[in-house]
């Protein structure tokens, strides 16, 4: 079952959206040209055309850092165990209910408590909930007419975890934040990154994997592929079940790209929910097929802003819906109960009831 956002005849590719106030992008060559090219900067959602500058976005100081990255990589395996035991446990809390809501029974509690467990063990129980409002908060900052409130929210996650970086035990060894710490020179260096991971954790991976799984739920062949082999569905999964609808671009000067002029000042939507349904680039492309030869999908972005979280994402995919489709082996979806959410930028399944 498909986004209804997406219809199967292919788009234009290139249409103005007063709503946006961007021209839309559909086409995948020409959104991995854009995502490629130094002349395109990130912007924000506005309806100022005459903007220019670029946000001063305290996330964006994440994707230049290696350092990051490399930590990501180094603490994969103490992620994935986390992983492994978050889900396991939160499929057998819910084991005998019946009529399940995979979304609000498993998966939205699971990446909550992950996202809890993966920025610091020592969030407290009184914490935990103003924190995951203040990442909804800023996971809406681009739909929001009252951008107070994500920035208050911002301040909040920021001053949080400042605060828990600045008072790290040296005793603890093991966890994420105490190996990011060790491998950078000043802890306000990590603040981004944390809050990007706690938001990133919370919000946009359930719809992510509510998605995913409700491919997998409705497609006898594909569950079975995946179940034979998680890491080899990866590319396919994100490219069909992406929750990622657009990111903007904002042109730095005028010129042209794969034939398309643009100007300075022009601000573009890239659809990558279109790119990756580009039939141009894939052969039936609204056919989830896990042995299709890999070609780069967009879900997680392309080029120097591609998302940072993709090693934990991908982790994430190969753990999480395995160990609930192993603890369900024989669930039936309600059709019916099947209810679409998120943001206007990142969109997925957030009821999903069994029968
Ligand atoms: C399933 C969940 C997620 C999805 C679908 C997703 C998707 C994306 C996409 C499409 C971009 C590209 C934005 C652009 O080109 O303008 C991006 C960027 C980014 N993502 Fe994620 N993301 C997810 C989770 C995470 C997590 C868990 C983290 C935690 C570290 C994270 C950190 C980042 C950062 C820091 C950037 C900005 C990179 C830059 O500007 O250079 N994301 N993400």
């Amino acid at each position: 079952m498909l986004h209804p956002n997406l219809n199967q005849n292919p788009p234009p590719i290139m249409e103005w959206s007063p709503d946006l106030n961007a021209w839309k992008i559909h086409s995948y060559q020409l959104v991995l040209s854009i995502l490629s090219d130094p002349r395109f900067a990130v912007v924000g959602a506005s309806n100022q055309k005459e903007q220019l500058s670029i946000p001063s976005n305290p996330l964006e100081l994440a994707s230049s850092n290696p350092v990051i990255i490399d930590a990501f990589q180094q603490e994969l395996p103490w992620v994935r165990n986390k992983m492994h035991t978050a889900i396991d446990a939160r499929c057998l809390s819910v084991l005998t209910k019946s009529n399940i809501d995979i979304y609000q029974d498993i998966i939205l509690p699971c990446c909550q408590q992950l996202a809890i467990v993966l920025t610091d063990g020592g969030i407290t129980q009184k914490e935990a909930p103003l924190l995951l409002d203040a990442a909804h908060e800023l996971f809406l900052m681009n739909d929001t007419n009252e951008p107070l409130q994500a920035h208050v929210a911002t301040t909040f996650l920021t001053n949080f975890f400042f605060d828990k970086l600045n008072h790290l035990s040296p005793q603890r060894q093991t966890d994420f934040i105490n190996t990011l710490a060790q491998k950078t020179v000043s802890p306000a260096m990590l603040v981004a990154p944390l809050v990007q991971l706690f938001t990133g954790l919370a919000t946009s991976l359930p719809l992510l994997l509510s998605n995913v799984m409700l491919a997998l739920f409705t497609d006898d062949e594909a569950r079975t592929q995946y179940l034979q082999s998680p890491p080899q569905s990866i590319n396919e999964l994100l490219r069909y079940a992406g929750p990622a609808q657009y990111v903007y671009r904002m042109a730095l000067e005028d010129g042209s790209i794969n034939d398309y002029a643009f100007k300075r000042g022009d601000r573009l939507a890239l659809f990558l929910i279109s790119a990756n349904m580009d039939s141009l680039q894939f052969e039936c492309p609204h056919q989830l097929q896990l042995k299709r030869p890999a070609v780069a999908q967009v879900s997680l972005g392309y080029g120097i802003h591609a998302c940072l979280g993709a090693p934990l994402i991908r982790a994430a995919l190969q753990i999480i819906p395995e160990s609930i489709l192993k603890h369900f082996p024989s669930i039936q979806l309600d059709m019916n109960s099947i209810q679409w959410g998120g943001s206007k930028g990142i969109q997925g399944v957030v009821r999903m009831n069994s029968l």
